[in-house]
């Protein structure tokens, strides 16, 4: 479908309200070229790249999605260079004490998933204090996923639940698909539906390996900091005209 020429409000209309998915995830990506395109330095793409974590956050709670899930910084993205890591810490604490005031206007709650403790003590201070004053909003939550790996959540869910049988408070048959959620971070928070990665790579990169089980992938050669609310109810409406099976056949699903 070609939504050039529409509106945001017209654009929203073509949304099904009530077969919105509950959580979506979202691989931010593209900052770095987004800001050679435009002769500037890496962390250029990042500023902007604000600008449109603001936008969607908005657009996902104005629709009524519940759960916000945004892939900030991975296990492996350490390794870039420290002037790039530095200057993306230093964003998240700028943006973090800017936007609380924001998110507690629009009653959205703020939460974590990765590894918080090895984050430098500035950025985890911001953090905590962010999800510590939004604690009791309840109209969506916004997850970022920081210092963050899929493989790394899963084996600290692995060992957390052999300790438990090593001392005798859980038998090995008993691990099931719920207990086992019920050790990762996202304990709580239901599995996205749909999972939207922008810049045109098709990749996971380690990202909620167990949550996207079932969800939908949907990709769009959109630079993260060009992404914009329209680009978002786009996605939405593209995942409702999907069907999803779980494994089982169109005509089981459709009744
Ligand atoms: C990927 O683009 C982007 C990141 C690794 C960082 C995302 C961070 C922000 C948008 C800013 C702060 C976020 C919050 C939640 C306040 P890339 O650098 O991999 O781009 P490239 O693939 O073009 O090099």
């Amino acid at each position: 479908m070609d939504f050039s020429n529409i509106t945001i409000e017209e654009l929203k209309a073509q949304v099904n309200l009530e077969k919105l998915p509950r959580h979506v995830a979202i691989i931010m990506d593209g900052n770095g070229r987004w800001a050679k395109q435009h002769g500037k330095a890496r962390v250029f793409g990042h500023k902007n790249g604000v600008t449109s974590v603001r936008e969607v956050t908005e657009g996902a709670a104005e629709l009524g999605i519940e759960y916000l899930t945004l892939y900030a910084f991975s296990t492996e993205n350490w390794k870039r260079p420290a002037t790039e890591v530095e200057a993306l810490m230093l964003l998240l604490v700028q943006t973090l004490g800017r936007e609380v005031a924001t998110l507690n206007k629009n009653n959205i709650r703020l939460q974590a998933i990765g590894d918080i403790s090895k984050l430098p003590p500035r950025t985890k201070k911001a953090l905590l204090k962010g999800i510590e004053d939004t604690k009791h909003n309840d109209r969506m939550t916004l997850v970022l996923a920081l210092n963050y790996s899929g493989k790394w959540e899963i084996l600290e869910a692995a060992k957390k639940l052999s300790e438990e049988v090593e001392k005798g408070n859980l038998k090995t048959e008993d691990i099931n698909d719920e207990l086992f959620s019920n050790a990762l971070s996202t304990q709580g928070i239901p599995d996205p539906e749909l999972l939207i990665r922008t810049s045109g790579e098709t990749r996971l990169s380690n990202f909620l390996l167990w949550q996207l089980a079932y969800a939908e992938f949907y990709f769009t050669p959109v630079f993260w900091p060009d992404f914009r609310k329209k680009h978002f109810v786009q996605a939405i409406i593209d995942y409702q005209q999907r069907e999803r099976r779980f494994g089982k056949i169109s005509e089981q699903v459709s009744k």
